[in-house]
């Protein structure tokens, strides 16, 4: 591997071989999701505790400090939305130049497996691959379900993150599901963990995290289970202590009740 590219995912993936990114994306097909109308403001207090923002470049230049922020993997699909027609009908949005301008450690894209666009979607990473492995900038394949979130099965899962692998991804982005070794272990690129919609208790987050992560998980590109819970602080240091300091559920629901009863935690 040529020296960019190895350095830029040393910036990401740490030397415990862990790595918690923050994802702040949504507004690029959900619009001002809860929590996140003012994403400046939602990130400030976070990103002391985070390896890495997952970031559109409009909401990367409009609202993150550039003397004051983290690694940045640059989302680089889009063109849909919530109300359009098919979520899935994504294309490439920022050219591989923009990256460089932005200083990206990593681009990433969502495919759409066994939708309508698989093709396009497929494609386009590919494309990107293309890109990204002549630029040295890696590229992380989101493995996106649009609203069809029943589809997170280890079954599909599995194969949609190996498809991304084999097309060049260097690192994939998909959900946690039972059996989550038969993802990571037919997946030879690190795999990473999103949570997404709320779910009903920080414990239930707790252990799907860790559970990931003794399933051959890196770690977690985790946005509304941080950010949409009323002690976000207390959440990210607990998630981090699953991630980076080998913390059992019992023990990260120990460092959020400490965090949160601190002054200035609620969100
Ligand atoms: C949105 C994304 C997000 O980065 C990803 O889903 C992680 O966020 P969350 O934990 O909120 O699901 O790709 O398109």
């Amino acid at each position: 591997m040529d020296w960019g590219m190895a350095n830029r995912l040393a910036q990401l993936i740490q030397p415990d071989g862990h790595a918690l990114f923050l994802p702040i994306d949504h507004g690029y097909f959900q619009g001002p999701t809860r929590k996140l109308e003012a994403p400046g403001k939602t990130i400030k207090p976070l990103l002391p505790y985070a390896d890495a923002l997952f970031v559109t470049r409009g909401v990367l230049r409009s609202s993150v400090a550039p003397g004051n922020s983290k690694p940045l993997i640059l989302r680089v699909s889009g063109g849909t939305s919530m109300v359009g027609k098919d979520l899935a009908n994504e294309g490439l949005t920022t050219s591989m130049e923009e990256a460089i301008r932005l200083n990206a450690s990593a681009v990433g894209i969502s495919v759409f497996v066994g939708s309508d666009y698989e093709k396009e979607s497929l494609l386009n990473l590919a494309k990107l691959v293309d890109d990204g492995e002549r630029c040295g900038i890696p590229v992380m394949a989101v493995t996106a379900v649009g609203k069809e979130l029943e589809k997170r099965d280890t079954r599909y899962l599995a194969l949609a993150c190996r498809i991304a692998a084999e097309l060049g991804a260097r690192v994939v982005k998909t959900y946690w599901c039972e059996n989550f070794e038969k993802v990571t272990g037919g997946c030879p690129v690190p795999v990473v963990m999103a949570g997404g919609p709320q779910v009903n208790t920080e414990l239930e987050v707790f252990q799907f995290v860790h559970d990931g992560i003794q399933k051959g998980s890196i770690g977690v590109n985790l946005g509304r289970n941080i950010w949409q819970n009323e002690f976000p602080v207390a959440m990210i240091k607990a998630i981090r202590g699953i991630v980076h300091g080998k913390a059992t559920p019992g023990e990260a629901q120990e460092i959020y009740d400490s965090e949160k009863g601190k002054k200035g935690r609620r969100s």
